[in-house]
């Protein structure tokens, strides 16, 4: 039995099923988004409740694709965003190849390429600025994603009409050729364009990129999740790379490692880390000025270091602390007692940050060194953000005299800071929702869009069931036509059949002499009224019974041979007088003509026997 929790949990444990029987994390996945998207496939297929889901997910070994391809967002297209395309070819890559030697390497990553058309756009443009001979020299598009369906579509090259709607008809023309109805992308180029399964998340990126691109697909991890990738994304970028994202991810909150080329259009370029800058500072205030000469100078001078408002100790070549200003004494608890102490022996040495080690580096370096962002929690849970600066003090004989120690509150700025990063990031999530969801919709609209063709394929294939139907309907009812004629005229034949019948039987009743008809088997097939009276027997004892087996006054056995005759000869005729006992009981002689039953002139039918009483 699984036990049944808050509905978060239960989402989690989808989360972690698919984690662990799948290999693929969607937990650095906006919740939001990747809530509605499981939520709308389990809609899909009626089931309300994530545990329930779990146990569909376990023998139903095709879900996770239908669930993976629910919530991979597919959408993209050619030259997507075309102003920002349009930047791309005018100002970056031109910038980016003049940069480079004429036969040095372009190495582009397509990062999250869907079904391939950002690449192919990427060659385009490639092959646009290089021309296609140096193109295929010089340039390697690694297109990657982790949807393995839209990269199988992405391989294939081809695309509909419809796909092609963004890009210029020129273009159309010379990087496209016909193949079944649809455009191949050029088979030369194609071979400059390499396609990857690369899940962004837990993969190892690709290195020594000259234009990494990543668009639409940033927005859809969490804050943590893109602060990650785009660690990758600045290993993964040569010196001066350049990053190229979609219209919602503006990437404020990391200027630190990427710099705006172009904002608006989100371009930016690598930082690369480095040194503080050059050191050439020579503090000029302890060197002598002999030009002037101003009276009570040292006094002077110790009052105005004194006053200074930002908060300074100087220690001397051998560690010793030589000044601290006012400010310094107040924020750090130094008194007069602690000038020529080494400075090791004052908590100044190791609070708010070792120092030791920066004063040792300036003066041996004989350069400024900058300390930033230090957080000193200080009692009762204040938290004061310094950025120290260190500069050495190199006398005209260029002796290093000591270090000079700043400490900058720059609590205001870091809270302002933050309060800008923070609104930022919320800026950029709220930017990111409203794309995805934007996305999200257009994946529901080519749903709805795909039920209403089938609605419509439906719609027809019933139309023209119907119209089969009409068509054997009309069939159906000339058949019916042709049967009730049929039947009419059996109806008239039966009508003409009776007339005859009754004409014949009527001739037979009229007759005076007995007429009996026999079949070929000898059976009794007529029997009419003359007969009824020699003998009387009754027509319905007579009918269907066997000549021979009548119980009448005739010796019907001695008729035997003449009938066999009859029947057996179609022109048979014959006469014969035989003695018999009439119905009455008399003795009397009876005169029969038997003659055969003819349908044509070669076949007998049976018997005809005519009898009559002689006088
Ligand atoms: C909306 S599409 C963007 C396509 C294209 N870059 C564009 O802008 O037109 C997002 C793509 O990101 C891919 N994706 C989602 N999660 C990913 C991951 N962890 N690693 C790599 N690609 C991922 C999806 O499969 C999908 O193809």
């Amino acid at each position: 039995m699984t036990d049944r929790r808050g509905p978060d949990a239960d989402f989690e444990e989808v989360l972690r099923y698919l984690k662990e029987s799948r290999g693929f994390d969607f937990t650095g996945y906006k919740r939001s988004s990747l809530m509605r998207r499981v939520r709308h496939r389990m809609a899909q297929i009626g089931i309300d409740d994530d545990i329930d889901y779990i146990d569909h997910l376990q023998v139903n070994a095709d879900e996770f694709n239908a669930l993976f391809n629910t919530i991979l967002i597919n959408v993209t297209g050619f030259f997507r965003d075309a102003e920002a395309w349009d930047h791309l070819r005018d100002e970056v890559v031109p910038t980016l190849l003049a940069e480079r030697g004429p036969d040095d390497p372009v190495r582009v990553w397509s990062a999250g390429c869907a079904s391939g058309e950002e690449a192919y756009s990427l060659a385009m443009v490639l092959a646009e600025a290089l021309g296609p001979d140096r193109f295929r020299r010089r340039v390697k598009i690694y297109a990657t994603d982790v949807d393995d369906e839209a990269l199988a579509h992405a391989r294939q090259a081809v695309y509909h009409d419809r796909e092609l709607q963004g890009v210029p008809a020129d273009l159309v023309t010379r990087y496209f050729e016909p193949q079944d109805g649809r455009h191949a992308f050029r088979k030369d180029l194609r071979r400059s364009v390499i396609f990857g399964r690369n899940d962004l998340v837990q993969d190892a990126p690709i290195s020594r990129i000259d234009l990494l691109v990543c668009r639409n697909t940033l927005m859809y991890f969490n804050q943590e999740t893109q602060a990650k990738i785009l660690g990758r994304f600045h290993f993964a970028l040569l010196p001066r790379g350049v990053l190229f994202l979609g219209k919602a991810e503006m990437l404020l909150s990391h200027s630190r490692i990427f710099d705006p080329i172009d904002l608006k259009r989100r371009i930016f370029r690598k930082v690369v880390g480095g040194s503080e800058g050059p050191a050439h500072l020579v503090t000029q205030a302890l060197v002598q000025d002999r030009r002037f000469d101003v009276g009570g100078l040292d006094q002077l001078r110790e009052h105005a270091f004194s006053a200074g408002p930002v908060a300074q100790v100087v220690v001397t070549g051998d560690d010793v602390l030589a000044l601290a200003n006012r400010q310094a004494e107040t924020m750090f608890g130094l008194s007069a007692k602690d000038i020529g102490r080494p400075l090791r022996d004052l908590e100044l040495s190791y609070r708010p940050v070792e120092l030791r080690g920066h004063v040792e580096q300036s003066r041996a370096e004989r350069r400024a060194v900058r300390i930033k962002e230090i957080e000193w929690v200080r009692p009762p849970g204040e938290s004061l953000w310094l950025e120290i600066h260190l500069n050495p003090l190199i006398a005209a004989d260029n002796t290093v005299l000591g270090v000079s120690i700043v400490f900058h509150d720059v609590t205001a700025a870091r809270r302002l800071l933050d309060d800008l990063e923070y609104a930022n990031r919320q800026l950029e999530s709220a930017y990111e929702e409203l794309q995805s969801t934007n996305e999200e919709l257009e994946t529901t609209n080519e749903e709805l869009q795909s039920t209403v063709e089938e609605l419509e394929t439906t719609n027809e294939e019933l139309q023209s069931t119907n119209e089969e139907l009409e068509t054997m309907n009309e069939e159906l009812q000339s058949t019916n036509d042709e049967l009730q004629n049929i039947n009419d005229t059996l109806r008239e034949r039966t009508g003409e059949l009776d007339q005859v019948n009754e004409f014949l039987e009527s001739i037979l009743t009229s007759l005076r002499a007995g007429v009996v008809v026999l079949d070929l088997e000898m059976r009794v097939i007529a029997w009419n009224r003359g007969a009824e009276e020699l003998w009387g027997l009754r027509r319905d004892e007579a009918e269907n019974e066997h000549l021979l087996n009548l119980d009448i006054g005739l010796p019907v056995a001695d008729l035997r041979p003449v009938v066999r005759q009859a029947l057996a000869d179609a022109s048979f005729l014959a006469e014969v007088k035989v003695a018999a006992v009439n119905r009455k009981g008399r003795e009397v002689v009876v005169r029969v003509v038997c003659s055969s039953l003819r349908s044509n002139a070669v076949r007998s039918n049976g018997a005809i026997l005519v009898m009559e009483q002689q006088a």
